[in-house]
């Protein structure tokens, strides 16, 4: 049968990790090609006992239909942790909680992608939202993405074409490169969007999994004329199961995104949503972000030495301060392909540079690496593996 898909979703394309991701489970394979959380790093114990807790106190309120803006308690306790720890104010600004993160992106684009709209995002970018844009009629075009942030040039130039309906950014711990935004490039990206009118989209879900250097406050913070939407989630803090995020915008857009979200799932899981916020107020929260951060630190550090320790001096790799990826780079010019797949021969998964661009087609020399997922002995093997690849390749 020869189906008639509409026009919009023949741009996406499905994810390339979630195919590389059904060889994770072979025997003996190593996968630093996922991008989940350490199931360590859940809290278990605590949800369960929430959850237990709730059903039985008050489980017609947990079963029956919630409101589409959000648990409203979740709705009061995240404005006053975003408040407390990114300098984001709500005198001008509401919180809507979502189904992860992924659904910000998806009611952003919603709100804001007319079909054949151009979407600005960093290159490279996460797939998960740039397909999202697609999926709406976007137009994506990808801006150069150097240590430090966005190349301001490039962002000029594309700024100054018309029909650009987001820019879509994520400041800091990017997925994929794990790259952070500078607080200078932060404040020149704002007067720029201003400059050019141009609404931007800030994606945050990896801050608050820092473990080195300083805190670098959201472009949201200083946001005078109501340009950003922010957004959040509780996927890398809590658990990706939960699927609870939120999405922090201007008074004035708040009914847009509510209505748009009553017409995606009309609301998010009850349950969990009770969870995050008991979680968040009733249980030690900074603790638990104590301990996953040594966990991640413990597992990004070790990556990066022990690359180091086996690698081609000419493969170029940043130490991770926080999130879940790095990314190595081999020399300008040269494509990742053939060491992606060298790699996988060798039961190593890893994922091309080139998979998180607008033109995957186009070669790419980066190679993404995530480090919160493996096990410390599979990341010391694979990155063995690896570093001796690099230097058979580049010897
Ligand atoms: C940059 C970025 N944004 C958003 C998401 C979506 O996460 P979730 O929908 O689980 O909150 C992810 C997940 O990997 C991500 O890396």
């Amino acid at each position: 049968m020869a189906y008639r898909i509409a026009e919009r979703m023949k741009g996406a394309q499905g994810s390339i990790i979630r195919e590389l991701l059904k060889l994770a489970n072979e025997p003996g394979m190593i996968s630093f090609g996922g991008g989940s959380p350490d199931p360590d790093a859940f809290p278990s114990e605590a949800v369960a006992r929430i959850s237990e807790e709730a059903m039985r106190r008050q489980p017609a309120k947990i079963l029956q239909y919630g409101i589409s803006e959000g648990y409203p308690p979740l709705r009061e306790t995240l404005k006053k942790h975003l408040q407390a720890t990114e300098g984001i104010s709500f005198e001008d600004n509401d919180i809507l909680i979502t189904s992860g993160g992924q659904q910000c992106a998806d009611l952003a684009a919603k709100l804001f992608v007319n079909e054949g709209d151009t979407v600005l995002v960093e290159s490279p970018s996460f797939i998960g939202c740039m397909n999202a844009f697609r999926s709406y009629g976007g137009r994506l075009q990808g801006v150069k993405l150097h240590e430090d942030g966005v190349d301001l040039e490039a962002l000029e130039k594309a700024f100054r074409q018309p029909g650009i309906s987001l820019f879509y950014i994520i400041p800091t711990f990017q997925n994929p490169s794990g790259f952070t935004t500078s607080a200078e490039k932060r404040r020149k990206v704002y007067e720029l969007a201003q400059k050019y009118g141009v609404m931007i989209l800030e994606d945050n879900p990896y801050g608050e999994v820092r473990f080195g250097g300083e805190w670098i406050a959201p472009i949201k913070a200083q946001d005078p004329d109501g340009r950003v939407i922010y957004m959040g989630s509780f996927s890398k803090t809590m658990a990706p199961g939960l699927r609870v995020g939120f999405v922090v915008m201007p008074k004035d857009l708040f009914n847009q995104f509510k209505i748009a979200k009553q017409a995606t799932d009309v609301h998010s899981s009850n349950l969990f949503q009770l969870a995050c916020d008991e979680f968040l107020n009733h249980w030690d929260y900074p603790a638990h972000l104590a301990s996953i951060r040594a966990l991640y630190r413990k597992k990004g550090l070790l990556m990066y030495d022990e690359i180091k320790k086996h690698a081609h001096p000419s493969l170029r790799f940043a130490k991770p301060q926080g999130g879940f990826f790095m990314m190595a780079y081999l020399p300008e010019g040269q494509d990742a392909m053939p060491f992606v797949q060298e790699a996988l021969k060798r039961k190593v998964i890893t994922v091309p540079g080139s998979a998180f661009t607008t033109d995957p087609a186009q070669p790419n020399n980066g190679v993404r690496l995530n480090f919160s997922a493996p096990s410390e002995e599979q990341i010391v093997r694979g990155a063995e593996i690896l570093g001796k690849l690099s230097r058979e390749m580049l010897g």
